[in-house]
């Protein structure tokens, strides 16, 4: 008898913690893959997402459990140590030193709690100073001002517009592009540690220990 060898996926093992709970890697946990299956078939997620066909949960379970690579992270959002959502970083493109990031809360109790604001702004200290990415790239349907709030919060600006891109039923949608740069998200990310007081950030403490070197 012979026997297939199962490759088991690769996940990254980064963790990045916020105030309140913090960004870590999918696990196989069979719970948190049936709250993401539950969380983008919600009909008030679902009209914020450009793809607007149901999500079986076979594609739901595959594209759950598959490898993170170098040019696609996935984080899994914990508020302490429960699972609410998800941050993907797509398109890592490290030439031109850019990505797109991409959120999505799975239920309404936990939205609008500036939790999804946080994780951002640990994420991109991540992208800019540990990848040495460039810009940080969001797109968001023009109806979709909570993401619109909450990426200007992080330092995000608006770039491009493209009227009427999207079309549900009769009605048409721009499809915005945010960008966000290291010079307009350090402001935000400042003021978050100053409501947040946390060590350092990665510079502050890179800084601290080449001192303490003697460099
Ligand atoms: C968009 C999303 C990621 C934001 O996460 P969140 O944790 O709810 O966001 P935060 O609480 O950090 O910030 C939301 C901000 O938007 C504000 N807001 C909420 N609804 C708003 C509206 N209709 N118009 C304007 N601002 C609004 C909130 O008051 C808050 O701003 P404040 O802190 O100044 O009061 C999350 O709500 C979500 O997953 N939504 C459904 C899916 C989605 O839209 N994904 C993004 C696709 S681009």
């Amino acid at each position: 008898m012979t026997t297939t060898a199962q490759t088991e996926p690769k996940r990254h093992a980064i963790f990045l913690p916020f105030a309140g709970g913090g960004l870590g890697p999918r696990t196989n946990n069979e719970t948190m893959i049936n709250r993401a299956w539950l969380g983008i078939n919600d009909i008030e997620n679902r009209i914020y997402l450009s793809r607007l066909f149901p999500q079986t949960e076979a594609a739901q379970r595959e594209w759950w459990l598959k490898s993170d690579t170098d040019k696609e992270l996935v984080f899994v959002i914990y508020l302490g140590a429960e699972a609410i959502g998800t941050m993907g970083v797509h398109h890592i493109d490290y030439v031109h030193g850019h990505a797109t990031t991409g959120t999505l809360i799975w239920s309404a109790k936990h939205r609008n709690q500036g939790i999804a604001t946080k994780a951002k702004l640990v994420l991109l200290e991540y992208l800019f100073d540990t990848l040495n990415l460039r810009r940080v790239y969001s797109r968001y349907i023009d109806y979709n001002k909570r993401s619109a709030r909450y990426s200007d919060k992080c330092g995000y600006v608006e770039v491009a517009r493209i009227p009427g891109h999207l079309r549900f039923g009769p009605m048409l949608a721009d499809d915005v592009t945010l960008m966000c740069e290291r010079a307009t998200w350090l402001p935000c990310f400042l003021n978050y540690q100053a409501e947040h007081p946390t060590p350092h950030t990665r510079e502050q403490f890179i800084i601290k220990h080449r001192e303490e070197a003697g460099k």
